[in-house]
């Protein structure tokens, strides 16, 4: 034990083997150079460009998948059209994800300008309203961006938004920019038709990366990253092969490499290789399915659970009805009030579009047809995602006895 610590410690403190300096694999960290991303950054430097003679710049809209750099470019451009304006121009950077409110939102803009707002307490629009003086009497203009956006708009509506579109009309001596980003389209059917058109006067679409595009960008970021010669030929393609089936998602990558490296490191290899890479990968598919079923509805875990114990023990043809009489026992075990077997079968449906279950419909000749339900996760990631609950710990235990 005493051992275990030291050696897990030690490791920190001899130099690694395989990073020279493990934080350019962060997801934060934004490179000096964003490979095939020129011509997004080059449109979007041009669209801000204006805010440099004292022009508002249009309002942008930028959309795509997730992965595709779109945060990278933005902090990218206004990190540098801050070293040009040095102070003539005022900049925001709000994530929506963290910042979901209105009030919130508005806050972080009023504390960028040096206004501090208070956490609560204060009416959304008394919030704006401080807003609006402290940025007049800056007599400067504001570029705004707001990240992950659909966020804001499905916990909060649009509001704030269009509170922001139209701020102008209420500045004198100031103008606000809004640059508006999004891997989710489908939120700007709640929008305003008027928020709609003035946020996307204009408006850049990032692809997804291809494997050759991904590995260009790996590339550029394990020469930063890496000792020399510590990564085998083949461990690059295979990460960016990996991500770009997952439409192109250059997190994904990055996180593959970051995760086979760890694992290299880890064992104490000198290199790392395409196997660490597998390992990753399966490391992280695990993951993905134990947040998956982490974050499910009681129900949902408590059908799963009656297809977990059922295989457990053995059954064959596992069918919705079988899984319902499960569901009762344990539901009653419990003390919980068990749903309808309607509910219980649209809950399987779930399971199975989410990939956890496996449900084949069956003929039964002149009987009709049946489904026929089977686990298609690992049982440790099953055990790993219902255990974390600790309520369910107790429900396992229970059941299992
Ligand atoms: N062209 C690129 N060159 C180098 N690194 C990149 C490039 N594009 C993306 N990355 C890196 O990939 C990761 C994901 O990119 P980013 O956060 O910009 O994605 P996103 O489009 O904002 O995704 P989401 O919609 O999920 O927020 C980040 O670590 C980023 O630095
Ligand atoms: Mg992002």
């Amino acid at each position: 034990m005493e051992g275990g610590i030291d050696e897990i410690f030690e490791r920190f403190l001899v130099e690694s083997k395989i990073f020279r300096d493990r934080d350019k694999l962060l997801p934060d960290y934004v490179p000096n150079e964003l490979p095939h991303r020129t011509q997004q950054i080059m449109q979007l430097a041009k669209i801000l460009a204006p805010a440099l003679g004292g022009y508002k710049p249009s309002n942008v809209f930028i959309y795509g998948l997730t992965g595709t750099g779109k945060t990278a470019v933005a902090k990218y451009v206004l990190r540098k059209l801050q070293e040009k304006a040095q102070d003539r121009v005022l900049f925001s950077y709000v994530n929506c994800r963290q910042n979901s409110t209105s009030y919130r939102v508005v806050a972080e803009l009023a504390r960028s300008l040096g206004t501090r707002i208070p956490f609560t307490g204060l009416s959304t629009s008394e919030v704006y309203r401080r807003f609006v003086s402290s940025l007049d009497r800056r007599g400067r203009i504001m570029v705004v961006v707001l990240d992950e956006i659909d966020h804001l708009v499905k916990k909060s509506g649009d509001d704030v938004l269009y509170f922001l579109t139209r701020v102008n009309e209420q500045l004198s001596s100031s103008k606000l920019s809004l640059i508006g980003i999004t891997n989710d389209l489908k939120f700007t059917e709640f929008l305003d038709a008027r928020v709609k058109s003035s946020l996307g006067e204009e408006e850049l679409v990032f692809p997804p990366y291809t494997a050759r595009e991904l590995e260009d960008i790996l590339r550029q970021r394990a020469a930063e990253a890496f000792n020399d010669g510590v990564l085998e030929p083949d461990v690059i393609p295979l990460c960016a092969a990996i991500a770009a089936k997952q439409n192109g998602d250059a997190r994904l990558a990055l996180d593959l490499l970051l995760k086979a490296a760890d694992i290299a490191e880890r064992e104490g290899a000198s290199k790392v290789t395409a196997d660490h890479v597998r390992q990753a990968q399966k490391e992280i598919e695990k993951n993905v399915t134990v947040d998956v079923i982490r974050t499910m509805p009681l129900h949902h875990k408590l059908v799963l659970l009656a297809v977990y114990l059922l295989e457990k023990e053995g059954a064959r043809n596992i069918t919705t009805g079988v899984i319902y009489n499960k569901y009762l026992e344990i539901s009653r075990l419990l003390g919980i009030d068990p749903v309808t077997q309607r509910r219980v079968s649209d809950v399987i449906n779930e399971l199975d579009m989410a990939g956890i279950i496996n449900a084949r419909v069956v003929s039964l000749g002149r009987y009709g047809r049946t489904k026929i339900i089977k686990l298609s996760t690992s049982v440790r990631s099953i055990e790993e995602g219902l255990q974390e609950d600790l309520f369910m710990l107790g429900a396992l235990e229970m059941v299992t006895r």
